[in-house]
């Protein structure tokens, strides 16, 4: 039997990936809807993925009832993670892939107070409401992990920057923002004149075990060890 056309041969991947469900259903919903401002397709998540950042925000946040942003939050790990280390917090969950939501909204049911959101930006987020932010694993791309010398076939620093940018000022000043495997850096960004790092040099790691690639404000490859992912905190007006 000859081999099916490149076509016909995408469109069974797509049908068999629908077929198996979880996050293979979810990536091909991504494929399918294409959401607007997408980042990593891929919606692999699981609880307690990262004790030393969910750790630091727990020590950070002071008020009594924080409230915490999850960027990127999949299908709720990273929810529920976050009320069992703040079980006070008031948590909001955006995610861009609308299966992924749909899973979240029905894992946190009943879990306390979150709330999740399907869009794409921090857009409808007033300014300065959040004590912390997180975007953990969404600014990057399954397929830059071979570290190809240009990244802007897949992401583009500007998208990186303007999402970024309605993120950091999604902080309230002395709240923190948190980046973790980004292919691009925090500090490449305007907005983070108004931060000061808590704690950074974090490691990275892609496909295999490699380091994970990260690019310039020109979509250019840097070398790894140029990565600024960490805890950042916004500055006061007296700081
Ligand atoms: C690899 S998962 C990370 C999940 C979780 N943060 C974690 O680290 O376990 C990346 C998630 O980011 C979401 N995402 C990518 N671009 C986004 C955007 N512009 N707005 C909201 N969510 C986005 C994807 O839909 C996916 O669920």
């Amino acid at each position: 039997m000859p081999a099916p056309r490149r076509g016909l041969r995408e469109a069974l991947t797509l049908a068999k990936a629908l077929a198996v469900g979880g996050e293979r259903r979810e990536a091909a919903v991504a494929a399918l809807v294409r959401p607007e401002n997408l980042f990593q397709p891929y919606t692999t998540t699981s609880p307690n993925r990262y004790p030393e950042e969910f750790g630091i925000v727990r020590l950070e946040l002071t008020a009594a009832e924080p409230r915490v942003l999850s960027f990127g939050c999949s299908s709720g790990d990273e929810l529920l993670t976050l009320r069992d280390y703040i079980p006070t917090a008031r948590i909001t969950g955006i995610d861009a892939n609308p299966l992924a939501v749909r899973t979240a909204r029905k894992r946190v049911a009943g879990a306390g107070p979150i709330t999740v959101v399907k869009a794409s930006d921090a857009s409808r987020e007033t300014p300065a409401s959040y004590d912390a932010v997180l975007a953990l694993a969404v600014f990057r791309h399954g397929a830059l992990s071979a570290a190809p010398p240009r990244c802007e076939e897949y992401l583009r620093f500007a998208d990186f920057e303007r999402t970024v940018t309605g993120l950091a000022a999604a902080v309230k000043p002395g709240g923190v923002f948190v980046i973790r495997h980004a292919n691009f850096r925090f500090t490449d960004c305007a907005a983070a004149a108004g931060y000061e790092l808590v704690l950074g040099g974090f490691e990275s790691a892609g496909a295999g075990g490699l380091p994970s690639p990260v690019y310039g404000r020109d979509n250019e490859l840097l070398a790894p060890e140029q990565r600024d992912d960490g805890v950042y905190r916004r500055l006061t007006a007296a700081g």
